[in-house]
């Protein structure tokens, strides 16, 4: 396919962009292919390769040494974030309200070395949230996307100014009442990312990327 701009002729695409990126996953080691399929065998949404390693470098690349997660699952993005803070002795709280997963969560973090570097607390995330007064760095929020517009107050309210909050799964209907208030509010610079996603949960998703003011 040819592009044209203004009548000027712009270079050639690559033909099947989908299938094209697919090449460029970055691999893992012999733990995350093993949570990996294990969610693809159980239906469990975890990010996936694509988005944990976005989340590495966004923590990594802004030296982010306290972070939240909510909705921790089996651990998987956890685990990328705790790797990429583990240099600068940063440390990850990621909050579940599933027993069974936190077990199999601690579990994980025992395997991959990283018990001493995050701190998992069961229970709902925003009743966690109400309790906390430390300042994070980074907030990653996976959880039901009904749940998104109520917990931003607490986000708002936990971040640092200039602090960086992601949330997943933004092109789902449930989050449209989220997107909308997230971007009117004086309080964040939001930015909304169509993506595709490989061996993500859906594939095709939106990713909102929003900078505490
Ligand atoms: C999409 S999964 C998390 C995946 C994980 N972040 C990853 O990529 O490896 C969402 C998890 O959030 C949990 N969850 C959903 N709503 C929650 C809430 N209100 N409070 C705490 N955990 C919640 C679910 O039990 C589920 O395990």
């Amino acid at each position: 396919m040819v592009g044209h701009f203004e009548g000027v002729e712009m270079s050639k695409m690559i033909s099947d962009l989908e299938g094209y990126f697919r090449q460029f996953v970055p691999s893992r080691d012999s733990l995350l292919l093993e949570l990996e399929e294990e969610a693809r065998q159980e239906g469990i949404p975890i990010v996936g390769p694509v988005v944990a390693e976005l989340l590495y470098m966004l923590v990594r690349a802004s030296h982010a040494g306290q972070i939240l997660e909510l909705g921790t699952a089996t651990g998987y993005s956890a685990i990328y974030m705790a790797r990429a803070c583990h240099e600068f002795n940063g440390r990850v709280i990621t909050v579940e309200n599933d027993s069974g997963m936190v077990n199999r969560a601690r579990a994980n973090f025992e395997k991959a070395g990283l018990a001493d570097h995050i701190q998992i607390r069961a229970g709902d995330a925003m009743e966690q949230m109400a309790e906390m007064s430390e300042p994070f760095d980074f907030i990653f929020m996976d959880i039901d996307k009904e749940g998104y517009v109520g917990i931003l107050p607490y986000c708002t309210r936990l971040l640092k100014s200039g602090g960086l909050l992601v949330i997943d799964n933004v092109g789902f209907s449930a989050a449209e009442d989220f997107n909308r208030v997230i971007s009117n509010s004086p309080q964040w610079r939001t930015l909304h990312l169509l993506s595709l996603l490989p061996l993500h949960s859906p594939e095709k998703d939106g990713l909102c990327l929003a900078l505490r003011a």
